[in-house]
């Protein structure tokens, strides 16, 4: 019999890329495109979706020619899934296929005053969509474009505009406009859907005034949704949608309660599975409650706690482009580890205000610290404490969430290269972390959604045979001195606090 193969596009906020596994989860071959940014304005940030959709298509067919020389057919790739950077907001018109504007970024902050007039209790909406209100989740991007593009308006009253995150701008387009759906990962982070119900909430419609004609079907993470009507790969089945930071968890097999993985991308994300069929369980320590994945539509629906940090890598590439002090971002680790410490200097990289715990839109970046004493070195390794010391303080909403001590924690994503990051981690949050041999978490997430409901694997048990470790990281400084750290940068966090 022949070897069969499952890909997966991972269309993330700076680059598109497509990755093709063989059966034992082994990455075969994959391309990469990065996009443009476009910042309009400070705290905005824009994503041209056409170029989104024909970089998508480039990476599958450059990936499938690299297959093809390897003797690879396409006959042999019997599904694809899709993951995407979550929120990211994109309106287009149904019968043109045009979008009517930008995609609004996750990370932009522009919905401020429309998240204020939601009211004052950012929580108000908590019970029912597991979410607090920020200017993060896209029901307040597509308020947003409603109250200011005229064509908007107007195409949505004539019925012609639609709404997708980037899972369902994806989808459309590669079905050849067949398919307008979601998988609820994705449906999770628009302030917009039932937590419980998996279905939008006509009461939280109603508080934001969203059409629901213009909204995706809600569907599981894994599932046929319809067949690649272009690219190279024509006729393959679309089967898997997960977001990005959900297919890291599935890529990561935390399948049992309890289990967490953390992504270091641009921003970084901790996941904590709360158990499948359990139900969601409710934040009181400002993580977010979002549905982790449900391998199939008749399957159990796993539900997560998450705490989202919007920077991370983006402050090494910060100290590459802007302050130019480092020329790659891999040099960092060689910087901060030509000082011992950080020379008591603190960095805050609020730059998009503060996410999990804190909710923070009106904080913005600090270094405190500084004297003649201060080198590039002591910010360079500040930066990456301020990454570490983010995840603590998510740590410990999740463990205060969840009554219960994270034992492990999986890492993936481009900062996980770097050991003496890794280690600095382990010894700030004092909990043994462990990355490994696949970092390529969110894409092999997404394939194995896609590869599960086409039966190329058979079960989730599969899956976690094919997990491996590369290598394990314990501590190796006290709890005292892990806590006067911890502590030494909530003084720090303080002072980011208000500053607009
Ligand atoms: O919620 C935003 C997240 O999905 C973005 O992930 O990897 O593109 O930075 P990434």
């Amino acid at each position: 019999m022949q070897d069969v193969y499952v890909g997966a596009v991972d269309q993330g906020t700076t680059s598109t890329r497509f990755m093709l596994f063989n059966k034992q989860g082994e990455p075969i071959a994959f391309h990469q495109v990065e996009h443009k940014q476009i910042y309009p304005q400070p705290g905005w940030v824009e994503h041209d979706p056409v170029e989104i959709i024909n970089n998508t298509i480039l990476c599958i067919d450059e990936t499938v020619k690299k297959c093809q020389a390897k003797g690879i057919q396409t006959s042999q790739i019997k599904a694809i899934g899709i993951t995407n950077q979550r929120e990211t907001t994109v309106v287009w018109d149904k019968y043109t296929g045009k979008p009517l504007f930008n995609a609004i970024v996750w990370l932009d902050t522009r919905t401020k005053e429309t998240c204020e007039k939601l009211g004052k209790n950012r929580d108000q909406y908590r019970d029912l969509c597991g979410l607090p209100v920020s200017t993060y989740f896209s029901g307040v991007k597509l308020r947003w474009i409603i109250d200011n593009v005229p064509d908007v308006k107007a195409a949505l009253e004539e019925g012609r505009a639609i709404f997708g995150t980037i899972d369902t701008w994806l989808v459309w387009n590669l079905t050849g406009r067949q398919a307008h759906v979601t998988d609820i990962t994705n449906a999770g982070r628009t302030l917009l859907m039932n937590i419980e119900k998996l279905q939008w909430e006509p009461k939280l419609l109603q508080a934001l005034g969203i059409p629901k004609q213009c909204l995706p079907e809600i569907r599981s993470s894994s599932e046929r949704y319809g067949t690649l009507a272009c690219s190279l790969l024509q006729g393959v089945p679309i089967s898997g949608i997960l977001g990005d930071q959900q297919a890291a968890l599935v890529g990561q097999t935390c399948f049992r309660k309890g289990d967490a993985k953390n992504t270091y991308g641009t921003g970084c994300f901790l996941i904590v599975n709360t158990g499948e069929g359990e139900g969601p369980v409710p934040s009181k320590h400002g993580l977010l409650t979002t549905p982790g994945y449900q391998l199939g539509p008749d399957k159990p629906v796993a539900y997560a706690l998450e705490g989202s940090i919007p920077i991370a890598g983006a402050a090494v590439q910060w100290l590459r482009d802007n302050l130019q002090i480092i020329k790659t971002a891999p040099e960092v680790e060689d910087l901060a580890n030509s000082v011992k410490d950080s020379g008591d200097v603190f960095f805050v990289p609020a730059f998009s205000g503060l996410f999990a715990p804190h909710w923070r839109e009106d904080a913005r970046g600090v270094i405190v610290g500084l004297t003649q004493y201060t080198t590039k070195a002591h910010i360079a390794r500040a930066v990456l404490e301020a990454v570490s010391f983010q995840v603590c303080d998510i740590i410990g909403s999740v463990e205060a969430d969840s009554k219960a001590t994270i034992k492990v924690l999986k890492v993936d994503g481009g900062m996980t290269a770097n050991n003496t990051f890794l280690q600095l981690q382990c010894d700030l949050l004092q909990c043994p972390i462990v990355r490994p041999q696949v970092t390529e978490t969110t894409v092999i997430g997404a394939a194995f959604a896609a590869g599960l409901a086409e039966k190329v694997w058979s079960s989730q048990e599969e899956l976690v045979k094919l997990w491996k470790v590369d290598r394990e990281f314990s501590t190796k400084i006290s709890i005292d001195e892990s806590s006067r750290r911890w502590k030494r940068w909530k003084q720090a966090l303080e002072r980011s606090f208000g500053w607009i």
